[in-house]
């Protein structure tokens, strides 16, 4: 993907702007959809929510599709988890699913209709939150002539161009709470638990999740694992007198040599699933030290329920900041966290490439001092 550069709007041309919400849902978005609201409202526009991604804006849509924003509709919910305006994970308007009489399915480019339903109903300007896939769609957007501003969404926090997603810090935080339960079930019954978490090919959530919950051995995508180094360091606690372990396993983990593990294949139009590394895991680690083993997976857990007060935060300085970047006739740009300030970078540059854990930072050194197995 080409770095596109950042391009400027006629600010005095915006009357009526729309917000849509894509991919994975992740606390906090209703926090940026307040203040976006709230902040276009104060300069005298009109605010219009998409429902569902692009849904709205699709030849046919249900009118019920487009909701006006106004100050009630956004009052009371910052704390609320999941979207008030819905979200989609498959439907990118550039490779829209229709199913075939065969029972295939076909890519069809729909985004003609959608870029001029956007202009049909008087919208000068998106604020599209997003992950990398959505953020991707609106990039090509962008190229097509739609005035966007971003804001990164995702538990994953594997954008780049920001320092910290919104959705990651209570993710973490529900994933923490999980190990610490283990705990005590692994301990009473002297087993090994492990828990897969999500992340996709990063490894964010399983890494800060693990080392503040104490876990004995944490797997990441960015560390290819050996089962012989995890079973050893199972080995070596029961020697020592602690008959459980705590194993935690990032979804994009993968074994040296080996590959992702997927729930199937790829379908049109949506991210292929991850998931089921954590029982392979499980499963070998019992064969391989003969220790009673069970494997959980958390999954949506870690995107459900009220965002902590670092999300709810994050969101309403994202969802601020993005009116002020279309006020500054900035578009073609995403928000950004770069502590202290808020401030944009362009879309392209975020989704450059990947963010994904280095194993030189200090969280990893970190976790190698604690004793941590990395599983290399
Ligand atoms: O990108 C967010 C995420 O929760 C990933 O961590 C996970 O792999 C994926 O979405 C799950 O997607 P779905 O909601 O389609 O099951």
């Amino acid at each position: 993907m080409a770095p596109a550069m950042t391009s400027r709007i006629d600010v005095s041309r915006i009357r009526r702007i729309a917000i849509n919400t894509g991919g994975g849902d992740a606390p906090g978005l209703n926090a940026v959809i307040r203040a976006a609201t709230l902040a276009a409202l104060a300069r005298g526009w009109e605010v219009l929510g998409i429902r569902h991604g692009y849904r709205g804006l699709l030849d046919g849509a249900d009118p019920k599709d487009l909701i006006p924003l106004d100050a009630d509709a956004v009052r009371g919910i910052t704390h609320r988890g999941g979207s008030i305006l819905g979200t989609a994970n498959k439907g990118n308007p550039f490779e829209f699913p229709v199913p075939q009489p065969d029972g295939t399915v076909l890519a069809t480019d729909r985004s003609d209709e959608v870029l001029r339903n956007f202009r049909a109903h008087g919208l000068d300007a998106l604020v599209c939150i997003g992950g990398d896939g959505s953020l991707r769609i609106a990039h090509r957007f962008v190229e097509k002539g739609m005035p966007i501003v971003g804001v990164p969404k995702t538990i994953d926090n594997d954008l780049s161009g920001t320092v910290i997603t919104f959705g990651f810090d209570t993710a973490v935080s529900t994933a923490t709470e999980a190990i610490d339960r283990l705990h005590s079930t692994a301990e009473s019954h002297e087993r090994v638990m492990v828990v897969e978490l999500m992340g996709r090919y990063a490894g964010w959530i399983a890494l800060n999740a693990g080392i503040a919950g104490g876990a004995d051995v944490i797997l990441l995508p960015e560390i290819p694992y050996d089962l012989e180094k995890v079973a050893d360091k199972v080995r070596r606690r029961e020697a020592a007198g602690r008959h459980f372990s705590i194993v935690v396993v990032a979804e994009g983990a993968k074994p040296v040599g080996g590959g992702l593990t997927t729930q199937g294949p790829k379908e049109v139009g949506r991210e292929v699933l991850l998931g089921g590394v954590g029982q392979l895991v499980a499963t070998e680690i019992a064969r391989r030290t003969g220790k009673e083993t069970r494997s959980l997976v958390l999954g949506h857990l870690q995107r459900g329920g009220s965002p902590t007060s670092f999300d709810r935060l994050l969101g309403l300085r994202f969802g601020a900041a993005a009116i002020r970047a279309l006020e500054a006739g900035e578009v073609n740009v995403m928000v950004a966290l770069t502590p202290p300030t808020v401030k944009t970078v362009p879309i392209g540059v975020a989704l450059e490439r990947l963010k994904v854990v280095t194993t030189s930072c200090d969280t990893v050194l970190t976790a190698r001092s604690l004793g941590i197995c990395l599983g290399d």
